[in-house]
């Protein structure tokens, strides 16, 4: 979907991942994951999987589950969506709760709480921070976008959390031939890209203090690291979802906040990708609730205003090329 382009033709496209099942980009890899753990022998026919998660690569692990005769155990805390909870739960997995809900994500607590599990039941512990099957479950996203866009894609940005959405898509585009730049984003707060750590509300992008990030962030494939504030990721998916009708969630803020920011400053005619991992409806409960952003200082009415100038300054942009494409006849 196109969400706004410049007077100078360049595009920025969103890539809708919300509408794969379960609603997110991660059922992709959680298939993956488990294909590769049942050739190598990892899994074996009526096993138990393991995995710490945020809820959307829980879903995906669920679903996957039941398609193929697994039983799930997602470990998860109360920062993750309750959507996303109830989703896991109505799927037949079973949710073990770690952590304080009333922080951050308890990233570091998650996986000292799946690896105990995996060791004490010898149950399978797909392990997306270290899976390279993570990354290679993006093969098929990469070639939807060359196939849909029938271009290169000049600029790929998208959120970071274990890495596998972005560098896996970028791999695969380049392996095609693709000169991609990729713009990896994570929340403030969150220690990848080296930044110091803090408290964010963005779920399933980013790592909080003291986690041991995996080598499916690639560095060598990630060509710059940004850091988004909750409050312009939030406020970027409340405006984008009153001008399109379009919800999305905050990591997809995150990332067309960067985008629309980087978009007036890159090359005429460039085609800029955002990818949103999944959609707004997972997040009714929070960032498209006010009272639930007002209580954490999130909701702010300039910062709002604020986007929406910039996507209507874009629109005039287009306008007043149109007006000298009529004068000019080119
Ligand atoms: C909503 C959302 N955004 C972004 C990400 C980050 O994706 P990745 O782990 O592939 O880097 C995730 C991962 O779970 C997610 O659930």
């Amino acid at each position: 979907m196109e969400l706004t382009c410049t007077g100078a033709g360049s595009r920025l496209i969103l890539k809708l991942e919300q509408f794969n099942p379960t609603g997110s980009t991660k059922v992709r890899m959680a298939r993956e994951m488990i294909l590769a753990a049942e050739r190598s022998g990892a899994l074996k026919p009526g096993g138990r999987i393991v995995e710490p998660t945020s809820g959307n690569t829980g879903t995906g692990l669920a679903l996957v589950a039941i398609e193929r005769g697994y039983r799930f155990l997602a470990v998860v805390d109360g920062h993750a969506s309750k959507d996303k909870l109830r989703a896991m739960r109505a799927m037949g997995a079973e949710l073990i709760m770690v952590g304080d809900s009333g922080e951050g994500p308890s990233t570091v607590e998650r996986r000292r709480v799946a690896g105990e599990i995996a060791r004490d039941t010898g149950a399978f512990w797909p392990d997306q921070h270290h899976n390279p099957s993570n990354n290679a479950g993006y093969a098929g996203l990469a070639d939807e976008l060359l196939a849909d866009l029938a271009t290169d894609v000049d600029y790929l940005v998208g959120a970071v959390g274990t890495g596998g959405t972005l560098c896996g898509t970028v791999r695969t585009l380049r392996e095609r031939g693709s000169s991609v730049t990729s713009i990896g984003v994570e929340p403030k707060g969150s220690i990848i890209f080296g930044g110091p750590g803090g408290k964010y509300w963005q779920t399933g992008a980013g790592a909080g203090a003291g986690f041991p990030v995996g080598p499916n962030v690639r560095h060598d494939l990630i060509d710059e690291g940004v850091t988004v504030s909750d409050m312009d990721a939030f406020t970027t998916a409340r405006v984008v979802a009153r001008r399109t009708g379009l919800l999305v969630g905050g990591t997809a803020g995150a990332a067309i906040f960067f985008a629309l920011k980087r978009l007036a400053l890159v090359e005429p005619g460039s085609t800029m990708v955002a990818l949103v991992c999944d959609a707004g409806e997972k997040y009714l409960d929070t960032i498209y609730d006010d009272a639930w952003l007002m209580e954490r200082g999130l909701l702010n009415e300039p910062a709002h205003q604020r986007l929406h100038r910039l996507l209507a300054a874009f629109e005039e942009s287009q306008r007043l090329a149109a007006i000298d494409h009529a004068r000019t006849g080119t």
